[in-house]
């Protein structure tokens, strides 16, 4: 399935969210890159303090499941400062990783953490959208893309460059947020992330508006069931996700087969 981007006619008058407000379409990634633009410098050290640690085991999650064979090439889109590149470069030996993100300040994290970490030959790092990848069909072994695919307008895009890109016997892997939380936890999880996140953000990064969309962009995403069916429309066979820490991420997977 051939991405149709370009042949797609201009939607001007179409709005989309930015967290809970309402913006023209052609306004969010600008508003999205202007939240990383500013939180780039902090990103991996709020991460840390936001989930206390446990990112890194969600991350992990990823790669094992992944399962990396020798010398394989992923693309890991919106791959920012590079968590799940530099992870899974550790566990796939001869492997090569190409970080693609639309924020080049991320980027620019990512490249710096390559050449203080030895990656810097495996790793390649390319400013592009995910709604419109620069990457031949049908060139990639693999695709990842984790806590990103929420902040893209058309999610359904994304998905189809996805499908695209991967060569067939492929995976395409995607890990993000949900907020369907098990409901024991479902009140501790909003107060916690409505009410101390965008507090955290202020404190440790000098940034409350960006950790506010952060939650507010997970409400809006698709529920695990729903986003597995867009996965399955854009192409992709023998789907599934399973959520940790109760629910409040989810691991999709799929193949183009
Ligand atoms: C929460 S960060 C995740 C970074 C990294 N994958 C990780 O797990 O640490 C979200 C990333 O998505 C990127 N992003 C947002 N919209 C994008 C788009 N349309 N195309 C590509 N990247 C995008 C942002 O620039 C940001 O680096």
């Amino acid at each position: 399935m051939a991405s149709n981007n370009e042949n797609m006619p201009p939607r001007e008058e179409a709005t989309t969210h930015f967290g809970f407000k309402t913006v023209d379409e052609a306004s969010k990634a600008g508003m999205v890159r202007e939240v990383f633009d500013s939180v780039a410098d902090d990103y991996d050290r709020m991460n840390d303090v936001m989930s206390v640690g446990v990112h890194r085991l969600w991350k992990n999650s990823m790669i094992n499941t992944l399962n990396p064979r020798p010398g394989m090439h992923l693309l890991d889109v919106a791959g920012g400062t590079g968590d799940i590149a530099f992870r899974f470069l550790d566990a796939c030996a001869g492997g090569t990783v190409t970080v693609s993100d639309i924020n080049a300040e991320m980027l620019r994290v990512g490249a710096k953490r390559a050449e203080e970490n030895g990656y810097r030959d495996r790793a390649e790092f390319v400013c592009a959208d995910a709604q419109k990848l620069p990457f031949p069909d049908c060139s990639m072994d693999a695709y990842t893309i984790a806590f990103g695919i929420r902040n893209v307008t058309r999610i359904e895009e994304a998905l189809s460059e996805a499908y695209r890109v991967l060569k067939p016997g492929g995976r395409f892997l995607c890990l993000e947020f949900s907020h369907e939380i098990l409901p024991l936890f479902k009140k501790a999880y909003d107060a916690y992330s409505f009410n101390v996140i965008p507090k955290m953000g202020e404190i440790v990064a000098n940034d409350y508006d960006s950790y506010e969309y952060l939650v507010e962009s997970i409400r809006r995403f698709p529920v695990p069931a729903k986003f597995e069916a867009m996965i399955k429309t854009a192409g992709f066979e023998r789907t599934s996700y399973r959520t940790m820490s109760v629910g409040v991420v989810a691991l999709h997977s799929g193949w183009r087969i």
